[in-house]
């Protein structure tokens, strides 16, 4: 049977290399132990210099090899590698790879030695290499270096499954199919007789199986399977995420000698002139775009606080979209967008530049590996094949195309622009509209883009980022204009029925190139910071929620007397999806007040914008406290207050997770705040903070930071060992709740 052990754990690495490296006997013990996912270098939060990661290292792993295991393929298989990997066991070369957003694999089974130490080295270059994609020109983001994904053995037969691609059909009749094509290879001289076996079951049950007998040649094959005449199948939606799993099992004389299970989503979901419809029914696009990166550790979180950015973007921000900005991302992601209904848009690695032949052929390559990585995902309804934003390239363009639609006819084709009339080589117009800078101009019409006489599939991918840069802990007016940008877009987007839907700029703040952002290594462009810490904007993407599941009411508003242009705190925008509010000034009713709907009638849940309030006062009379107290269908289901003297209070800290693997790798974040008497954050107030740590876990990250904007985030990773986290951070006044979590193997 197929055995894959994960490959995590006690790499040796070094942060340089040299050929003496590659020999088994060469002495490593003076190297670091790392697990994986790694980044080859921490940094600092902001005001690094970007080239302390761009070197190459090297890591070498000793394993060994039973000698059950003879006779058998053995292949390692390499989640992602930035930027460009080189193999070797046990002395000898075995593959290398260029990228790293994809997966590559690389097969051992010449070199390996059973019964003995094996020792597998790897040269990581993680330099900005012209010859790669993104690479070659500038590019708004960085690519943090390392092994920073999974690493895995995988031991099979020299007959087995090489990958699967499971397509659902005739999803929105009665009776549905699968057509699932399994892709075999024969590695041995000689034609081998055996049977596929492909099984759909739901939470563990079969629901229904067909096999075959075939005989397969050496090489490679593909074998397609049907099943038909499916009933009662789920569909897969955004509320009800209905997942099955494929399976597939090879059986010689009657023996299962290999096997495969993937999962898959019985969905419809297309983009047309007039819109997305998933599963037949229009639903408008509502997103923001990722990048993978987090502070310090840059790309090297584990699958934990990656399926949690998917969390965070569903549940906490209420997108139905997100695009993977600007590069295939890691499974973790992808699998959880799969099990919460949250669509996605992914594309290859890439950045305005396109480089000579070799370059587009990785790039070509890089579309393939993303493909047949991913094409299972039922959540991905769309393949970005262009480089972001890039200028026109016909037979470059037309290649990416073509093998996009060749290994995937079930999916379309996007590819992001920003230039009006580029040539229309995909199957939806992918547009960053980047028109709205606060004025009368929000949404470009779609026909004077495309320059095309018809209108054509089409999808907003970008607006609002370097036009509005914004800190979370910038003056209120700007938080508030920020949230209104992202609002007037997406409202824009709703009322045109051309627009399938619209993706902002973006969802969290990245570390960026000096010729980027802030100057500071950060572009400040998220609705959340780089702690996935929410901005007033954030609050424009959550009011949008289900109000009867998750009421919100969000005042834009710090409520003080001083912190405007000429002070007070109108228009006060509150970002709520209750039908009304009411306000209580110094604990007295001033009125209720009611959502926009005339204003933004293409948001399911405009803002309450009050222009007008009695007794707010003027400069020199006395500041009072306020209640917001918001009311759906008659029933008073969430309020808020503000203090007029807010003093800090109390520093909380809350992790994301109480319970962890107790293996070196998984990872949960904890948010600090200070707050005052009635919780809410006091923003303008950096303090310095310790963190500490006590019991089997280690902080990512400083242990000696200052809060930034009144709160900050860390991540604390487990150690091997079981037991008993606890974190507790202090100021010099105050020191917090202590926040424990319990990690087990
Ligand atoms: C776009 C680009 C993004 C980001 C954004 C900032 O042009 O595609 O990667 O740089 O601008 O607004």
């Amino acid at each position: 049977m197929r055995k894959v052990i994960a490959f995590n754990h006690n790499w040796r690495y070094l942060e340089r290399f040299d050929e003496e490296f590659v020999d088994p006997a060469f002495d490593d013990s003076d190297f670091a132990v790392v697990h994986l996912p790694h980044a080859n270098k921490e940094v600092p939060y902001n005001y690094f210099d970007e080239k302390m990661y761009q070197f190459v290292s090297c890591y070498r792993k000793t394993f060994d090899l039973s000698d059950e295991y003879k006779g058998k393929r053995i292949f390692v298989d390499f989640e992602g590698v930035m930027t460009y990997g080189e193999v070797f066991i046990n002395g000898h070369f075995v593959g290398s790879h260029k990228g790293g957003y994809t997966p590559f694999s690389c097969d051992l089974t010449e070199y390996v030695q059973f019964g003995k130490e094996n020792v597998l080295v790897v040269k990581v270059d993680s330099t900005e290499r012209p010859d790669i994609p993104p690479f070659g020109h500038m590019i708004d983001y960085l690519c943090f270096g390392g092994i920073y994904r999974e690493v895995d053995l995988r031991i099979v037969d020299p007959v087995f499954i090489a990958n699967v691609f499971a397509k659902p059909q005739d999803v929105l009749e009665n009776k549905k199919s699968l057509e699932t094509s399994v892709f075999l290879k024969n590695t041995t001289p000689k034609e081998e007789t055996i049977s596929v076996m492909v099984e759909l079951g739901k939470d563990r049950s079969v629901t229904a199986l067909t096999t075959k007998e075939i005989t397969l040649q050496p090489g490679e094959e593909v074998v397609d399977r049907y099943l038909e005449n499916l009933m009662d199948i789920e569909l897969w939606d955004l509320e009800n995420p209905n997942l099955y799993e494929v399976t597939l099992t090879l059986k010689r004389n009657n023996e299962v000698f290999d096997s495969f299970e993937t999962r898959i989503g019985f969905r419809e979901a297309v983009v047309k002139p007039d819109g997305f419809f998933l599963n037949g029914k229009r639903v408008m696009l509502r997103g923001l775009n990722r990048h993978q990166s987090f502070p310090y550790v840059g790309y090297a979180m584990p699958a934990r606080v990656q399926r949690r950015d998917a969390d965070i973007l569903k549940f906490e921000l209420g997108l139905n979209v997100v695009r993977t900005s600007h590069y295939p991302q890691s499974k973790h992601f992808l699998d959880r967008c799969d099990e919460i209904g949250l669509l996605v848009f992914e594309e290859i690695p890439g950045w305005q530049h396109i480089g000579d032949e070799e370059w587009k052929a990785v790039a070509c390559e890089n579309v393939r590996e993303m493909i047949e990585r991913d094409w299972n995902h039922p959540s991905i309804f769309l393949w970005g094949v262009r480089i972001n934003e890039s200028g026109d390239d016909h037979d470059f363009y037309t290649e990416t195309n073509r093998i996009a639609r060749e290994l995937d006819p079930t999916r379309q084709t996007g590819g992001v622009r920003y230039l009006e009339k580029s040539e229309f080589l995909e199957d939806v117009y992918t547009m960053n509209d980047f028109i709205h800078s606060g004025g009368e101009k929000v949404l470009r019409d779609p026909k004077a883009v495309t320059g095309l006489d018809e209108y054509v599939p089409y999808l907003v991918c970008e607006f609002n980022g370097h036009m509005y840069p914004t800190k979370r802990f910038d003056q209120e007016e700007r938080l508030i204009e920020h949230a209104m940008r992202h609002l007037r877009v997406q409202n824009a987007a709703g009322l045109d029925r051309h627009i399938s839907g619209a993706i902002g700029w973006c969802a969290f703040d990245y570390n960026t190139h000096y010729d980027f952002g802030s100057g500071d290594r950060i572009c400040y462009h998220g609705v959340m910071d780089m702690f996935r810490i929410p901005k007033m904007a954030a609050a424009v993407y959550r009011s949008q929620l289900d109000p009867r599941k998750t009421p919100v009411l969000e005042p834009a508003t710090l409520w003080t007397r001083g912190e405007r242009s000429q002070g007070g705190v109108l228009p006060l925008v509150i970002f709520t999806n209750c039908d009304e509010v009411e306000v209580f000034i110094a604990n007295e009713s001033v009125g209720k007040f009611y959502p926009e709907k005339e204003a933004y009638p293409g948001v399911d849940y405009p803002p309450v914008i009050i222009r007008e309030i009695p007794s707010t006062g003027v400069w020199g009379s006395a500041w009072h406290s306020v209640e917001f107290v918001g009311y759906v269908d008659g029933r008073k289901v969430k309020s808020k207050k503000f203090v007029s003297n807010p003093i800090p209070t109390k520093l909380t800290a809350k992790a994301d997770d109480e319970h962890i693997q107790a293996d070196g790798i998984d990872a949960t974040r904890v948010v600090f705040k200070l707050v005052d008497q009635v919780g809410n954050l006091v923003p303008y107030t950096n303090e310095a903070v310790e963190i500490n740590v006590d019991g089997p876990g280690t902080l990512i990250g400083p242990k000696l930071v200052g809060l930034i904007g009144g709160c900050i985030a860390a991540w604390v990773k487990s150690t091997e060992e079981a037991g008993k986290i606890t974190i507790t951070a202090k100021t010099n006044q105050l020191t917090s709740n202590t926040v424990t979590i319990k990690t087990t193997n």
